[in-house]
């Protein structure tokens, strides 16, 4: 048994990346695997509110820790986390005591420490110390890698401030308390944004163009993207996930990394960006010297890299330290480029300690030296039979999860249920109301949704009287494409079980035939999005990918992406479509200020209102051609809308926007992810996908237009307060919050956004509705 947990724990210590999704486990306030003796505070208002009371949902003592009331000194709770952690939930109550008591605290900060003496605040993504708000449940974001946390309740009156945590988060194993590198610098390149490359969650000193003593971007579990002007946070700046130096003020960049003890290092990670294009490049090669106790070792380990000009995409590059050991470390990376720039670096390093301990006691105990023989041999068999036990459950729920799953796909093809994006077309068998309600429970409840892999992880694309089995070749409409008239040219993008490519198309214009309209030209070549599905995808991704080319071939439409063609003869599957050069409304926009005379003076990319509203109508009318074939499209944002060359908007759904856009979309258990922002109250709470919940979809769409995609909508809620304000709508009782009217915003057309949000169905306009009241404003401006 030992030995089987072992290997486990091995095996995930060699991942060594954090993932701050599913990095979300219970730390042990409840359970009380954290001891009392590991809870301290400023002080109590009584024996009986000390803070080994201040357990989430235990009610002992009198119920919570309260303070004592001493008026203007702040209070705290303070929790020893026994080692370093990786903290990203926090979680309190107030005191109940069986209805007895009600006090709580409406807001808290949070500071932290990893070694006990030095104290930080934590401070969100924009660099600012706020409040955690009156929720529940707190994602910390950025998290914090630390060991010790005070949660500071903010009131005038202590007495009133009783409190009961619980946090969340999971063990740190790389072991680095800090490391130091010069400070990030900023690009300013003629015709682009510019891209602040600082690390700006760095929470140590900033001296003199140096950063020490603290952790930050490179250690927030969060990757950067291919595009390292693209970000996975709302409101930041361009170049926020990556730290990144130039090559002239510096020969290499240097940094030093501090460990929580002396460690027997395998390897590093570091994830840099290779967007060649821009004059960013992976490290040419590193020298690493090592410290094991007080002085530095003269030989360091050395590692060049191998440098690719051809494929653009960010990526971990895995520099071997050869076991050796050492508390600190200092690296030189050499620049391969103008720009270097990286995103996350971990470490890993043999656990000798606790390795050595945990293997010596079962070999201890298996010596057969005092006749003890057939008693070990009995636990042997014993152990033997469990593991068979054991891998026998395992295979059956894993047949019972198959088996339920296709009853619940059955179950979506009949009205889907709450699994993403993709189109659908679910009104033949459109559900009746009653149907609807079957189930009191919200439909978010983690049993009820089955992730169902798409071509990148999480599409459904529900299609009636069509079964997985029965889709070959003659489903699909489009034309087979020779696959060697597609030359690469470049990677656009990239997801679970496929890429996108830009290629040329070899004699496209002849192969569609006349009359057919064509494609943007470069020159005389045609320009094309392929996208392509990877040789080793699960089958359900296949069919999958299958049926998305069966959808897109039947729609025909300006305002919708064009499916050109298909090579589906032979692996890898790939489908041709139009290539839209600019890329997703959600960037173009967020890259743009609103047209005055100050953007023009300064020579800032900017778009004007009437552009604004035109979006809005083009939008508008490649909806109303969806619904009128009954089409739900589940998943319609400004991520979803392409646009091409000459600013023409197509809806697509490319699903690499749930890797780019990771932020929009809500992990359940790291199981299902869905647009809850963008989702009408009936589709979170009862799995109902129509084409009036896409109209609901629509205006938060306008809304994130008039606001030039500069914030997410409800940025001020977290996820777990947008899924409550849903249960608001529902139950309808004026405490719904509703998104703010953009000042951008013609008042008239907010209106038809609130209406798009109507609780009831019948008062949501329609797609055509919405066309026919758009289009006036556009030639009125
Ligand atoms: C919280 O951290 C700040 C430093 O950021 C420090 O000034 C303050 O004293 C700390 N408060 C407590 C109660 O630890
Ligand atoms: C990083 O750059 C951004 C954008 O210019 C700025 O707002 C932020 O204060 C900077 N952060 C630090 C820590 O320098
Ligand atoms: C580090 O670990 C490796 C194998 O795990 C071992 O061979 C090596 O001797 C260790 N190095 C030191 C200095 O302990
Ligand atoms: C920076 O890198 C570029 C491209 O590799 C090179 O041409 C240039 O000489 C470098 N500048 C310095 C100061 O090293
Ligand atoms: C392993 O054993 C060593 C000495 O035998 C001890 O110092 C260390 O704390 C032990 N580690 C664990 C995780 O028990």
């Amino acid at each position: 048994m030992h030995l089987f947990l072992l290997l486990i724990l091995q095996a995930t210590a060699a991942i060594g990346q954090i993932d701050p999704a599913h990095c979300r486990y219970p730390l042990g306030m409840e359970d009380r695997r954290i001891k009392d003796d590991a809870l301290k505070a400023s002080s109590q208002w009584h024996e009986t509110t000390g803070p080994q009371y201040a357990r989430l949902n235990r009610e002992e003592g009198d119920g919570a820790w309260c303070p004592a009331a001493l008026p203007s000194v702040s209070q705290y709770l303070e929790v020893d986390l026994g080692r370093l952690t990786f903290l990203t939930v926090i979680g309190t109550q107030g005191r109940y005591i069986r209805n007895s008591g009600n006090e709580f605290a409406r807001e808290y900060r949070v500071n932290y420490s990893r070694d006990g003496k030095l104290w930080k605040s934590w401070r969100n993504r924009q660099g600012n110390e706020v409040n955690a708000y009156t929720s529940v449940i707190k994602d910390l974001r950025p998290p914090i890698v630390t060991r010790y946390v005070r949660l500071l309740p903010v009131t005038r009156l202590s007495t009133t401030v009783c409190m009961r945590v619980e946090l969340y988060g999971c063990s740190w194993d790389d072991g680095l308390i800090s490391y130091s590198a010069p400070e990030g610098q900023r690009m300013q390149p003629p015709g682009y944004p510019i891209a602040n490359l600082n690390d700006s969650t760095y929470d140590g000193v900033h001296e003199r163009g140096k950063l020490f003593g603290g952790l930050g971007q490179l250690t927030d579990g969060v990757i950067g993207q291919d595009d390292f002007t693209r970000t996975h946070e709302y409101s930041v700046w361009p170049g926020y996930d990556y730290l990144g130096w130039k090559n002239d003020s510096l020969e290499y960049v240097e940094m030093e990394f501090v460990f929580d003890r002396q460690r027997n290092f395998t390897s590093m990670k570091v994830h840099s960006n290779n967007m060649f294009s821009r004059d960013v490049k992976i490290f040419s090669s590193v020298s690493c010297w090592f410290k094991p106790h007080f002085v530095w070792e003269a030989e360091p380990v050395e590692f060049r890299t191998v440098l690719d000009d051809r494929n653009p995409s960010a990526r971990y590059v895995t520099v071997d330290l050869n076991h050796r050991t050492a508390k600190s470390l200092r690296c030189h990376f050499y620049f391969a480029d103008v720009w270097m720039m990286f995103s996350e670096i971990s470490f890993q390093s043999g656990n000798k300690h606790a390795r050595a301990n945990k293997t010596a006691a079962p070999s201890a105990s298996a010596t057969p030296d005092d006749g003890k023989t057939p008693i070990l041999i009995g636990c042997l068999v014993t152990i033997i039979l469990l593991l068979v036990i054991i891998i026998f459950l395992i295979l059956w729920c894993q047949y019972v999860c198959k088996v339920l799953e296709k009853t619940l796909i059955k179950q979506a093809l009949v009205f889907p249920t709450a699994c993403g994006g993709g189109y659908a077309e679910p009104d033949i068998t459109q559900c009746t109301p009653h149907q609807c309600f079957h189930s009191n429970a919200p439909h978010y409840a983690e049993t009820d949704i089955v992730r169902l892999q798409g071509v990148t992880g999480s599409n459904m694309y529900a299609v009636p009287a069509l079964t997985v089995d029965s889709l070959t070749r003659k489903d699909i409409s489009a034309a087979e494409f020779p696959r060697q008239q597609l030359i690469f040219r470049e990677k656009l993008g990239e997801g679970q079980f496929g890429e996108v490519h830009l290629c040329e198309a070899e004699g496209l214009p002849e192969f569609l035939g006349e009359g057919s309209p064509l494609p943007d030209r470069d020159g005389h070549s045609v320009l094309v999005a392929v996208k392509q599905l990877r040789a080793d995808a699960t089958s359900q991704a296949r069919n999958d990918f299958l049926k998305e080319i069966k959808i897109m071939s039947r729609l025909n439409d300006p305002n919708i992406i064009r499916l050109l063609c298909v090579c589906v003869s032979s692996d890898p599957l790939c489908m041709v479509t139009e290539y839209m050069e600019n890329g997703d409304l959600n960037m173009f926009l967020s890259q743009r200020e609103i047209e005055s005379t100050l953007t023009h003076a300064n020579n800032i990319p900017s778009v004007s209102l009437s552009d604004l509203l035109h979006m809005a109508v083009q939008i508008s009318s490649g909806m109303k051609y969806l619904a009128s074939l009954n089409f739900v499209h589940r998943d319609l944002a400004t991520r979803n809308c392409l646009l091409d060359r000459r600013l023409t908007i197509k809806i697509a759904d490319f699903g690499m926007s749930r890797n780019l856009y990771s932020s929009d979309y809500y992990r359940i258990q790291g199981r299902a992810v869905l647009p809850i922002r963008w989702m009408a109250w009936e589709s979170i709470l009862l799995g109902k996908f129509t084409t009036a919940s896409d109209v609901w979809a629509f205006g938060v769409t306008l809304w994130e237009i008039f606001t030039l995609c500069k914030e997410q909508p409800y940025s001020l809620l977290s996820d777990e307060q947008v899924i409550e304000n849903t249960g608001e709508f529902f139950r309808n009782q004026g405490r719904q919050i509703f998104l703010y009217a953009p000042p951008l915003c013609p008042p008239s057309l907010f209106e038809l956004m609130m209406r798009c949000w109507s609780r009831d169905i019948p008062d949501r306009p329609t797609f055509e509705g919405l066309y026919q009241a758009l289009k006036p404003h556009v030639n009125q401006s």
